[in-house]
């Protein structure tokens, strides 16, 4: 094929985005496209490469559902972008998500053996390439966020900031922080404190990614806020819906372990409300976020579709 050629279908492809407005496509474009940009990532840093770091590096980044890098891609494709634009961001939000999951499933932490149907990392390999494979994708992130093909120089701080803040002490850390603290309590959380957990451990990479197109696309304030209240409300729903499938998953499906909240003695949305009560919390949560996006008309209706698979998801 010449080159000519080669950049002839991948306009057409690109262009072919506008046309995912089903949920199901869009989620398993989103899926291809992480592993699309992550074999680009890697061939262009060939030079640098230490074999069992980037093989547990890459290992973890396969096999999830995507959800966030579909966020990055759809709040992207409503706000005029193709992935062009927005599939590096949509990157770096899963490697810093993969970096939370390898770190999570240390024995430090959650002790695990199995996520997304695999090993962990540190059972696979051990604990300091676990850890190590964590820390290298975690900068790798932002390295991706600072590529001018995303757009000038202040979106690409916009985007930097606030995913170190999203990632940090005040969002994903500092929840993971307090959810291990669960586990120690005499007195377990209030649905008040849960919620202050959710925010960071789960809520702030999702609100990131739902916001990421917004940005990137200089959308106007209220655009950016709509997105903004939705991936808030679809972070929680998310939530609500892992405590819950903890509770009723299947390991099978699911890829790791389940009933693990209520063996570690910890407080979740499901131990306040119940099972009946946290899905009507969460199925009200998915019609607000829903509602947050009609200044989007049909437009965002792949987003609508998303938060309903939010909660009827069964991994
Ligand atoms: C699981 O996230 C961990 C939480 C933050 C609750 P996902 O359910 O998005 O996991 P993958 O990426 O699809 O494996
Ligand atoms: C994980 O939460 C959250 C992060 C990795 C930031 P959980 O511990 O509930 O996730 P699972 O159930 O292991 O996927
Ligand atoms: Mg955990
Ligand atoms: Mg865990
Ligand atoms: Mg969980």
């Amino acid at each position: 094929m010449t080159l000519r050629e080669m950049s002839e279908q991948r306009k057409q492809a690109l262009a072919a985005e506008f046309e995912l407005t089903s949920f199901p496509d869009a989620l398993k474009h989103a899926q291809d496209v992480i592993v699309a940009q992550d074999d680009a990532v890697f061939r262009a840093q060939a030079h640098a490469s230490n074999p069992p770091l980037i093989a547990a590096m890459r290992y973890a980044v396969r096999g999830g559902k995507g959800m966030r890098a579909f966020l990055v891609l759809e709040s992207g494709r409503i706000n005029g972008l193709t992935s062009a634009r927005t599939g590096l961001s949509a990157l770096a939000v899963e490697y810093m998500h993969a970096y939370s999951l390898i770190h999570d499933d240390l024995p430090c932490m959650d002790d695990d053996d199995m996520r997304r149907g695999c090993p962990t990392v540190h059972r696979k390999w051990n604990e300091h390439t676990a850890v190590l494979a964590g820390d290298a994708l975690q900068p790798l992130a932002f390295d991706l966020l600072c590529d001018p093909c995303i757009g000038d120089a202040r979106i690409g701080l916009k985007l930097v900031r606030g995913l170190a803040r999203a990632a940090g002490h005040q969002g994903m850390v500092g929840g993971q922080m307090m959810d291990i603290a669960a586990e120690t309590r005499d007195t377990p959380y209030s649905l008040d404190q849960i919620i202050a957990v959710q925010q960071g451990k789960t809520g702030a990479l999702i609100k990131w990614s739902a916001t990421a197109g917004a940005v990137i696309a200089d959308a106007a304030e209220d655009e950016f806020n709509a997105l903004d209240l939705y991936g808030e409300k679809l972070g929680l729903a998310f939530q609500i819906w892992d405590d819950v499938l903890d509770i009723e998953g299947d390991a099978q499906a699911m890829g790791k372990a389940v009933g693990k909240d209520a063996a570690r003695g910890k407080a979740t949305f499901v131990s306040h409300l119940g099972l009946d009560g946290a899905k009507r919390r969460a199925r009200d949560l998915v019609t607000e976020a829903s509602d947050a996006l009609n200044i989007f008309g049909d437009k965002a209706e792949t987003l609508r579709q998303a938060a309903r698979f939010v909660i009827s998801r069964d991994s």
